[in-house]
């Protein structure tokens, strides 16, 4: 039995959108009332994520990626929805262990430039947690610990007094899962951790990500732009668009078998070692509509090739077309 450590249950972030002098008032029954608009960021998402998995939530930029990861962590407060740790509903969770939930969920970043304090030094930033969480009873033990978190997230550990600002990227990110590690964690949201870094220390990252993983029997939700980079390290995959779930399953399934147009195009715009010799095609046509005032019926369909007249009125529901995978299409 597996068990389930992150569940949510029709989760909702909309952002009020800020509007100017005009289109911020209108005149109602000779009143004067105020208009509000809100970008629908994530829409009535749903998933579980179990223990040990790593769970990967693929889209295009806008989609609704990072808000899910920042909602769950707490970064956010949700619009609407349920969010589940341990099985127990969020807000009851925090109550009965708020400590527990800041020591246990961590958030890696893009960009290990300005998710690390630049005044700090190595030794500080990745004890800093330690201390918080009081997980060592003194000075010693402290010492002794961060060595070995940067043992393990292969940074020499005499450069413990140096800042960030004199690492290159990849030692940058290196730090910054250290500092994430150092407060024992059971999950960590990854939010595209790898793409601000040089192609070539990429797999690197990657590769440290999976040891840790393995070593501390870590849970995952990555987040990433682009399908071929999750491949390997996830073994669920969820593809976002316009704050929706399009489809959803295991990785193996999704990548033998994609069903929704969306996912499809997806992987056409992967280059492939077949493909990389002709020109990339630009795959999906069209713009992703605006999360403000969001296409009405299948957020999709104004791009898809199969769009029929039911697609533009009904937004279809996500359902489970075969064991675990789930495809939010009304061609299936
Ligand atoms: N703090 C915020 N205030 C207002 N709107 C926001 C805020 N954060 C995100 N949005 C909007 O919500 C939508 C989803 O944004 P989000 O950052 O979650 O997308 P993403 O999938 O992570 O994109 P990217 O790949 O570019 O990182 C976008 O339309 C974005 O403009
Ligand atoms: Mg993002």
């Amino acid at each position: 039995m597996t068990d389930s450590l992150v569940k949510v249950e029709n989760l909702k972030k909309y952002f009020p959108v800020k509007l100017g002098m005009f289109e911020g008032w209108r005149f109602e029954n000779g009143k004067l009332k105020r208009n509000r608009l809100f970008v629908k960021a994530i829409d009535g998402v749903s998933f579980e994520i179990m223990k040990g998995d790593t769970f990967a939530l693929v889209g295009e930029s806008g989609c609704g990626k990072t808000t899910t990861g920042r909602t769950i962590v707490g970064l956010y407060k949700r619009t609407g929805g349920e969010i589940y740790f341990k099985g127990k509903p969020i807000d009851s969770f925090l109550k009965e262990n708020p400590r527990d939930f800041k020591r246990n969920v961590q958030m890696i970043f893009q960009d290990p430039y300005s998710s690390l304090n630049p005044r700090m030094k190595v030794y500080q930033l990745i004890s800093e947690p330690l201390r918080v969480h009081k997980l060592v009873k003194d000075k010693k033990e402290e010492r002794e610990k961060v060595i070995e978190i940067m043992k393990n997230v292969g940074l020499e550990p005499e450069y413990m007094s140096r800042y960030p600002h004199q690492f290159s990227g990849g030692q940058r990110q290196r730090i910054a899962i250290g500092r994430a590690l150092a407060s024992e964690p059971e999950f960590i949201v990854a939010d595209e951790p790898i793409s601000a870094l040089d192609v070539s220390i990429r797999a690197q990252i990657l590769n440290l990500m999976e040891d840790l993983q393995e070593k501390y029997g870590l849970t995952y939700l990555f987040i990433a732009h682009d399908l071929s980079v999750v491949r390997h390290i996830s073994n669920k995959v969820a593809v976002m668009y316009l704050g929706h779930i399009v489809e959803m399953g295991d990785t193996d399934e999704i990548f033998t078998h994609p069903l929704h147009p969306y996912t499809k195009t997806l992987f056409e715009s992967i280059p492939s070692v077949e493909k990389v010799k002709q020109p990339l095609k630009v795959t999906i046509e069209g713009e992703v509509p605006s999360p403000i005032n969001p296409p009405p019926g299948c957020p999709f369909h104004p791009r898809c090739p199969h769009a029929t007249e039911r697609c533009k009125k009904e937004r279809p529901e996500i359902k489970e077309v075969s064991p675990g995978h789930y495809v939010a299409c009304f061609l299936y």
